[in-house]
This record gives structure tokens, C-alpha cells and sequence, in this order.
């Protein structure tokens, strides 16, 4: 069968012949693939600044976002049969003893950092014809969300973040008065920073819990993805118009950022504007360009005195998955056309170097015969 895969060694990026995937455990599920979303982990990965390929392998078989058809099962899987849709987790559990997360499921807070990622760390992705793995690391999608459903791996980072801020704000009394057509983040301001999936996605997912959501990136006010941004009831600020320090000014109070722009400065300057009780979360993993001057007394002060809490989150459970397939049922429902807009590009598996090798367009896919 075909896959995409990297050779770091090589620093060649090219599509394989690879030995089909069979299943070789009674709880394994073979898929036959449909899409892959191409991010910037994977650009990353095919830049040779990140990604490890398996132990002994001299190249890794890259692609996270999956959407597959099951074609096979083995005799003790339980939820799934022969054409069922399905999206995969990426991270696998690390296995010792020591880690409490990985032994309940929740690699994505593995202790020791000896977990493995589907595409990314030492596990063959799903930028191939065929996957086999276990149910357990499989969700079940339902045939209305073909169309959208490769967007779920992407919207889980968002998903997981919001689990994260409802938990860390139950500290206080943040929970908005409901009833009626009210959604649970109505009395709160949200703030993504950054425009491209991650922060598209994450917006929609803020302005469909409720939040007042506000999108703050370099493009201009005019332009097509500031058209998306209000097409699903959020507002979008150009960093062209309005700097950082006029933020408060157009949104008031900012009660949650959603940090997508993988941008380290930029953040710590909004970090200084953020408001009372607010939750800061890091989803962006930016490159090492060396120090930079921050006021560091002014955020400090900031965050004692105004009880602020900052996090960072990386991948996704179970749970996140599950609210991410939830959520993208009533994106449909809502915001169709919005939905429609955040996939750019459809490539086949013979063309997905363009895609890996640029950054143009919002998401681009693969999409599979
Ligand atoms: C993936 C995560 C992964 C992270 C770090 C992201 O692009 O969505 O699943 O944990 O990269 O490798």
C-alpha cells in the first residue's frame, strides 16, 4: 500500500510502498482510510525539526488527523463493524508502572514522556492506505459527519482546553446564571488568538458553548477569514488596528484566552491585559528563537493580584474526543458553510507534499480513492 512518510536522515519527504497493517490481536480494528488532515506538527515533522520515526526504522509514516471506514474486526471488538466510520486518538500509553495518567487512559497527561504518537513519535501514522488498531484507541463518528469529521482530531486540542478551564475555574464562582436559550459561557469574554484551524476551530467552540468570542490575528478586517470569524456569531480584531493594549477596549473584561497563534511574545503581552480570575491556556508549541524582553513585574503582579491562572495543554482524551464529535454535529447544524470554508484543500496521497511542504490555505486534506 502507499503512505507518505519522512526520512530525517535522508531529509527527504516522499510516498512509499509500505506493507499493508493486518490485524494480529482479537481487539484490533482494520480501517481503510478516507482523510488525513495535514497540520503544523506535520509541516514541522516534514521541516526535520520535530518527529521521531520507530525504534530501528529510518523513517516515519507521518499523519494524525484520521478518518477511516472499518473494513475488519477482530473477534473481541465490541463497538464497531464492517463500514462504521471512525476517527483515532494519537498518543499510546507509555506503559511503566510508574505512570498513574497512562495506566487510566490518559496518555495525554502521561507522566514520564516515554509515551509513543501515532505520526509524530516513534508509531507509524495514518497518512496510508490501511490502519489497524486497537477499538480502544478508536471513537465511532456517524455517517452524517463525513464530510467534517477529519476535523475532529484538530478540534479536540479546543475541546480539552475547555474541559480544562470549566475544571481549573471551578475555584471560584464562575458559573453563569442559565435558563432559557443561555449557554454556559454566556457571561464570559474569549479571547483566541491566532486564525488559522486550531484558533478557527477553538472560536467555534467558545461561540458554541456561549462565550463572546473575539479572534485576534494579523490579517485585516476585510479579509475572508474575518468573514468566517462573524459568520459564526464571533468577532474578529485585526492586530493591524488595534494593538494589544486596545484589546480591553473592544471586548472588556477578558476572561479566557485561547492562545493558537504559537506566537511566545505576543502572548506574554496579552498575558499583561488579561482579566480578573481569567484562565490563560498555551496551545501553541513555538519555535526556540531565543530570549525576548517581557515585564515580567507588571505579570507577576497581575497574576497575584488578580488571581489569574496560565496552562498549557497538549493532545487529547477520550472525553475531549467525544465533545469534539458533539460539538462538530451542532457546527453543522449552525454553521455549515463556516464548516465548509475551513477545508481549503482536498489533494490525493500522490500530491500531499504540496500541502506538507506549504502553508497555504486554512486545512488542508488528504483525501483518499
Ligand atoms: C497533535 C497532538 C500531539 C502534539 C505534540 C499535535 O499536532 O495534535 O496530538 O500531542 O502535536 O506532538
Amino acid at each position: 500500500m502507499k503512505a507518505v512518510a519522512v526520512f530525517p536522515r535522508e531529509r527527504a519527504v516522499r510516498v512509499i510502498d509500505a506493507p499493508e497493517p493486518r490485524i494480529t490481536r482479537p481487539d484490533q480494528v482494520k480501517l481503510r482510510t478516507l482523510e488525513v488532515g495535514v497540520c503544523g506538527t506535520d509541516r514541522e515533522i516534514c521541516g526535520f525539526h520535530y518527529g521521531f520515526p520507530p525504534e530501528g526504522s529510518d523513517h516515519l509514516i507521518i499523519g494524525h488527523e484520521a478518518l477511516g471506514e472499518v473494513i475488519e474486526v477482530g473477534p473481541k471488538v465490541v463497538n464497531f463493524r464492517k463500514g462504521d466510520l471512525a476517527v483515532l486518538t494519537v498518543r499510546r500509553p507509555c506503559g511503566k508502572p510508574e505512570c498513574p495518567s497512562c495506566k487510566e487512559g490518559r496518555q495525554d497527561f502521561c507522566y514520564t514522556g516515554a509515551f509513543t504518537e501515532r505520526g509524530i513519535k516513534q508509531q507509524h501514522g495514518y497518512m496510508t492506505e490501511y490502519v489497524v488498531d486497537c477499538e480502544r484507541f478508536l471513537l465511532p463518528v456517524p455517517k452524517s459527519l463525513r464530510e467534517f469529521a477529519v476535523l475532529v482530531e484538530p478540534l479536540t486540542i479546543a475541546e480539552k482546553a475547555l474541559i480544562e478551564v470549566w475544571q481549573v475555574q471551578q475555584r471560584l464562582p464562575w458559573s453563569c446564571p442559565v435558563g432559557g436559550k443561555k449557554k454556559p459561557g454566556h457571561c464570559h469574554h474569549a479571547l483566541v488568538l491566532g486564525a488559522g484551524p486550531i484558533g478557527l476551530l477553538g472560536a467555534m467552540a467558545f461561540a458554541n458553548a456561549g462565550f463572546s468570542t473575539f479572534v485576534y490575528s494579523r490579517e485585516d478586517e476585510k479579509c475572508s477569514k474575518a468573514d468566517l470569524v462573524r459568520s459564526f456569531g464571533a468577532t474578529y480584531i485585526s492586530a493591524l488596528t488595534t494593538p494589544v493594549d486596545k484589546l480591553v477596549d473592544r471586548i472588556g473584561s477578558i476572561d479566557v484566552v485561547y492562545e493558537a497563534a504559537g506566537a511566545s511574545k505576543l502572548s506574554f503581552e496579552v498575558l499583561k491585559h488579561v482579566g480578573h480570575n481569567a484562565a490563560f491556556v498555551f496551545t501553541g508549541v513555538p519555535g526556540l528563537k531565543g530570549p525576548a524582553e517581557v515585564d515580567t513585574d507588571q505579570i507577576m503582579r497581575n497574576m497575584v493580584l488578580k488571581n489569574q491562572v496560565l496552562l498549557g495543554t497538549v493532545n487529547a482524551g477520550r472525553d475531549a474526543f467525544e465533545n469534539a464529535i458533539k460539538d462538530l454535529k451542532d457546527f453543522k447544524k449552525k454553521w455549515p458553510e463556516a464548516l465548509r470554508a475551513l477545508i481549503t484543500g482536498r489533494y490525493k496521497l500522490s500530491e500531499a507534499t504540496t500541502p506538507l511542504l506549504s502553508t497555504d490555505g486554512i486545512k488542508n486534506v488528504i483525501a483518499f480513492g
